[in-house]
C-alpha cells in the first residue's frame, strides 16, 4: 500500500473582532442584502491589535494543534506557512511562527500561492512525508488580510477576513492520507488579482502609498469566471482518474471566496450542498486559511476513511484539487 501523508489533527484560530455587514454599511456605500446575495458573507474577523501580525494568527492555530494532538514542539521537522500577508517581505513567516511556538528542531518556509496556498503547501508537505524524509510536518494557512485591504473600496473590503488554520501531517500505512493532487498555475491571470506595489517591480514610494497600491486590486468578474471553471475542471479530473463519484465521496471542501462560486462548482461536479463544507458566512474569504478553517469547523463530522476533495482558486492565477482519505475519528 505504501506510505501516505495523513492529516492527524486540525486547529483554527480567529481574532475576536467581528466586522459585520451592518458595520460595513457605515464605512462604504453597500448594504447587507447586496453582500449576502452576491457573496454569502455575513461577517468576518479582524485582527485589531496593531502589534499583532499574521504570525500571531498562525501561532494561535499551531499552538492549539500541538496541544490537541499531544505533540511536543521539538517533534516537528518542518513547518510550511501559506500566506500572502507575510509579517515581512523577509524573513519568512514560517520561521517567525516556529520561533514564537518554540519549534526549535526544525525549519520553515512560506508558500505564496494566494487562495491556493494551503493546497500547494499541503501537497508539498505530503511529499516530504511520503519519501520518509520527515515524520511530522505542520502546514498552516494564515492571513491578516485586513493589513492589505482598502476599507474605502467596497468591491474588496466586504470580502476578506483574517484567520489561520493548521494541520499536522504524519505517515500513514493504512491507506489513509493524501492520495492525489492536480495543481495548476497561469501567470497570465496576474493582472486581475494582485497587489500592485511593494515588490521589486514597484517598490514602496510616497506615490504608491498615496495611490493605495499596497492593497488588494481585484477585477472580480473575470476572477469569478476563471474560479468556477478552474475548480470544476480539476475536481472533475481528480474524481475521474480515482474512480470517485459525488455519491461515493463524503465531502467537497471548496475555497470560500463567494457562495455563488461554491454553488456553481458543486453543481458542475454534481455535489449536493449537504456534502459541501461552507463557513463563508462567518469568516469571509481568509485566502490561504479557508480550507483548514473548514476542516476545523467540520472536524466533528469527519470519520476515518472518508473520501474528501479539497479545491481552491486564487490570485496568480493558481488553482488545484487534492483528494484525500480522512485518517481519524475525533476523540
Ligand atoms: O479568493 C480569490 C479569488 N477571488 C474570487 O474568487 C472572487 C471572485 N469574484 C467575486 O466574488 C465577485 O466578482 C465579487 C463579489 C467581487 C463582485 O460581485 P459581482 O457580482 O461580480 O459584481 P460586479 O463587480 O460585477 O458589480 C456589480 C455591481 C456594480 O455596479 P454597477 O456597475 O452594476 O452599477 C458594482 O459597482 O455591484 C456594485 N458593487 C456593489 N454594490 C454594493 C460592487 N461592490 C458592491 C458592494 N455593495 N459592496
Amino acid at each position: 500500500m505504501g506510505r501516505l501523508a495523513a492529516i492527524t489533527g486540525v486547529h483554527g484560530y480567529l481574532p475576536d473582532y467581528v466586522l459585520t455587514n451592518k458595520e460595513l454599511e457605515t464605512m462604504v456605500d453597500t448594504n447587507d442584502q447586496w453582500i449576502t446575495e452576491r457573496t454569502g458573507i455575513k461577517e468576518r474577523r479582524i485582527l485589531k491589535d496593531p502589534d499583532k501580525a499574521t504570525s500571531d494568527l498562525g501561532v494561535g492555530a499551531v499552538k492549539g494543534l500541538l496541544e490537541k494532538t499531544g505533540t511536543s514542539p521539538d517533534e516537528i521537522d518542518l513547518l510550511i506557512c501559506a500566506t500572502v500577508t507575510a509579517d515581512f517581505n523577509f524573513p519568512d513567516t514560517a520561521n517567525i511562527i516556529c520561533d514564537k511556538v518554540g519549534i526549535n528542531n526544525a525549519y520553515g518556509f512560506d508558500v505564496n500561492a494566494a487562495c491556493s496556498g494551503f493546497l500547494f503547501a499541503l501537497n508539498t508537505a505530503a511529499k516530504f512525508i511520503e519519501t520518509g524524509f520527515h515524520k511530522k510536518v505542520i502546514v498552516v494557512g494564515a492571513e491578516k488580510m485586513s493589513s492589505i485591504i482598502d476599507y474605502t473600496d467596497r468591491s474588496t473590503c466586504i470580502i476578506f477576513g483574517d484567520g489561520a488554520g493548521a494541520v499536522l501531517l504524519e505517515p500513514n500505512e493504512e491507506g489513509n492520507g493524501i492520495k492525489d493532487a492536480i495543481l495548476r498555475g497561469d501567470g497570465a491571470g496576474r493582472e486581475y488579482l494582485f497587489q500592485k506595489a511593494g515588490g521589486s517591480l514597484n517598490p514602496a514610494t510616497a506615490e504608491t502609498v498615496l495611490a493605495k497600491e499596497h492593497t488588494v486590486f481585484q477585477n472580480g468578474r473575470p476572477v469569478f469566471k476563471a474560479a468556477v471553471q478552474g475548480m470544476a475542471d480539476v475536481v472533475k479530473k481528480v474524481m475521474a482518474r480515482n474512480n470517485l463519484t459525488s455519491e461515493t465521496l463524503e465531502w467537497l471542501v471548496p475555497h470560500q471566496a463567494n457562495i455563488r462560486i461554491i454553488e456553481s462548482v458543486a453543481s458542475m461536479a454534481d455535489f449536493p450542498l449537504e456534502k459541501v463544507m461552507i463557513n463563508i458566512h462567518k469568516y469571509g474569504n481568509t485566502t490561504a486559511a479557508t480550507l483548514p478553517l473548514c476542516l476545523w469547523d467540520y472536524e466533528d463530522q469527519l470519520k476515518k476513511g472518508d473520501d474528501i476533495i479539497l479545491t481552491a482558486f486564487g490570485g496568480g492565477f493558481t488553482w488545484g484539487a487534492v483528494y484525500l482519505k480522512w485518517a481519524y475519528d475525533k476523540k
